[in-house]
């Protein structure tokens, strides 16, 4: 964990954004796989890691903004715990490393929080995304999980992405970390990759080297040469020559902060034609848009940018047609970059998601489009020094939204559906680097990853 004043400061800045009441913070529980004590890696809940720093299962921290204390209630550990994990320092001793003077078993946080309720005290909570925790803190209050969703507080949401959206000095040291280990996991794929490799042996190798280095994935991998579907963590195929590997990977630093990193590769080692003119084409809307970050310009802008150079280099290689700002303006280029350039990176690979993307990624300045491609934007806001993000553009042949789009002959104007067809067994490239906003600019963080053409053939050819 960092130094306790770290932590002290962390949430006296809290404090100082909420007038009265008590916030809740719980920390998470082990979560079981398919029995009981067989449980997933553990990973604390990233507003508890901010604010109270322990990584340790079944800890709450509280804070009376009317009294001023803070409290970690947490159970010491007994003889049962004692024969199975080891001896483990008291929560007192652990709360006084993050700055908490407080500390009570579990069993009393039931009694302080009905006492609080029944004085009609104001209980501020985060939103949930476990149900474990729902059922925890219906029993500790007294309410329906029901009745806890009208408890979520939005002043709290707004305080703590107010915080954790300004990365401090020792963050950027965390996630830098996570970028080296990043580092360690692109390049390897880069040199194993060859014709007949399962996807698999690569993405498990690569799982290897974030649980060595770090805490493991910063989420699951994406390791494809389907490419062209977003998400897609199937493993099971063989690489061949004439397919391309997208890779979309990173890890966490010890301390939990992500890396966030997406390269796509030529099974062969070598681009093809066809290949390069794509991938020139997505490398220009990442280095073009990471130049242009700075504070003051919205991510919606850059969005826009990358959106405009995908069209406009589409249109040289005969895929797009008309005038690209105008196809641009109506979403014509979605069918091929069908998602956000971005999104904030911290504790958690998308930050702060769970408190509600809207809070995070826009504000009164800037509204969430409905429109196709754009609408799944995540960060839309103006850049601030200080807030870490990824730029990762993509070009994406996907056959069942050609055919349907085809079928509905969207945009025909604008888009070549014949030599569509030439291209339909492509796959998909993105290419992605995490970004901080310095005062003037904006710089990649973490040392270089090859990128381009030369750099990855360079590398892969070794
Ligand atoms: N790297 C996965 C994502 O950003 O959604
Ligand atoms: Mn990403």
């Amino acid at each position: 964990m960092f130094d306790r004043e770290i932590y002290n400061k962390r949430r006296e800045d809290l404090r100082k954004q909420l007038d009265s009441g008590i916030i809740v913070l719980p920390g998470n529980f082990e979560s079981s796989m398919n029995y009981p004590d067989n449980t997933y890696r553990f990973r604390q809940d990233s507003n508890f890691l901010y604010f109270f720093g322990l990584d340790h299962t079944g800890y709450v921290g509280v804070m009376d903004l009317d009294e001023g204390k803070d409290y970690i209630f947490g159970d010491d550990v007994d003889m049962n715990d004692i024969i199975w994990m080891g001896n483990q320092p008291s929560v007192l001793e652990q709360a006084e490393k993050v700055g908490v003077e407080n500390t009570a078993p579990v069993s009393q946080l039931e009694g302080f929080l009905k006492e609080a309720l029944g004085k009609n005290r104001t209980l501020h909570l985060l939103p949930f995304y476990r149900g474990d925790n729902i059922l925890f803190m219906s029993k500790m209050t007294g309410k329906t999980p029901e009745e806890l969703e009208k408890m979520i507080s939005l002043s709290l949401i707004k305080a703590v992405v107010n915080l954790r959206s300004y990365k401090g000095e020792e963050e950027i040291r965390e996630i830098e970390y996570a970028m080296d280990i990043a580092y360690e996991m692109h390049t390897t794929v880069m040199r194993m990759v060859r014709p007949g490799i399962l996807e698999r042996e690569l993405a498990g190798t690569i799982e290897g080297i974030a649980a060595a280095k770090g805490s493991g994935i910063s989420f699951p991998v994406i390791l494809t040469i389907n490419g062209q579907t977003l998400h897609n963590h199937y493993h099971g195929n063989v690489l061949e020559k004439g397919r391309m590997v997208v890779t979309d990977a990173g890890a966490e630093s010890l301390l939990h902060y992500a890396s966030d990193i997406t390269r796509t590769i030529p099974v062969s080692g070598r681009f093809d034609q066809r290949q390069k003119d794509i991938y020139e084409i997505v490398l220009k809307a990442n280095t073009e848009t990471i130049k242009a970050a700075r504070p003051g310009i919205t991510n919606k802008n850059l969005h826009l940018m990358a959106s405009r150079i995908i069209a406009n280099g589409l249109k040289e290689v005969g895929l797009m047609r008309g005038d690209i700002d105008q196809a641009v303006s109506l979403g014509a280029n979605a069918l091929f970059f069908p998602h956000g350039l971005g999104h904030m990176m911290g504790l958690d690979v998308h930050d702060m998601e769970g408190l509600g993307e809207d809070y995070v990624g826009y504000n009164d300045e800037v509204h969430r489009s409905k429109q196709f491609g754009m609408a799944f934007l995540r960060l839309a806001k103006k850049l601030e020094p200080g807030f870490v993000f990824t730029i990762e553009p993509g070009i994406y042949f996907i056959p069942a939204l050609i055919e349907q789009w085809r079928r509905e002959k969207k945009f025909a104007e604008f888009i070549n559906y014949d030599k569509l067809d030439t291209f339909l067994d492509f796959g998909g490239i993105r290419i992605e680097d995490d970004v901080l906003v310095k005062e003037d600019d904006a710089v990649v963080l973490g040392r270089p990853i090859p990128k381009t053409v030369e750099e990855i053939e360079t590398i892969m050819n070794a």
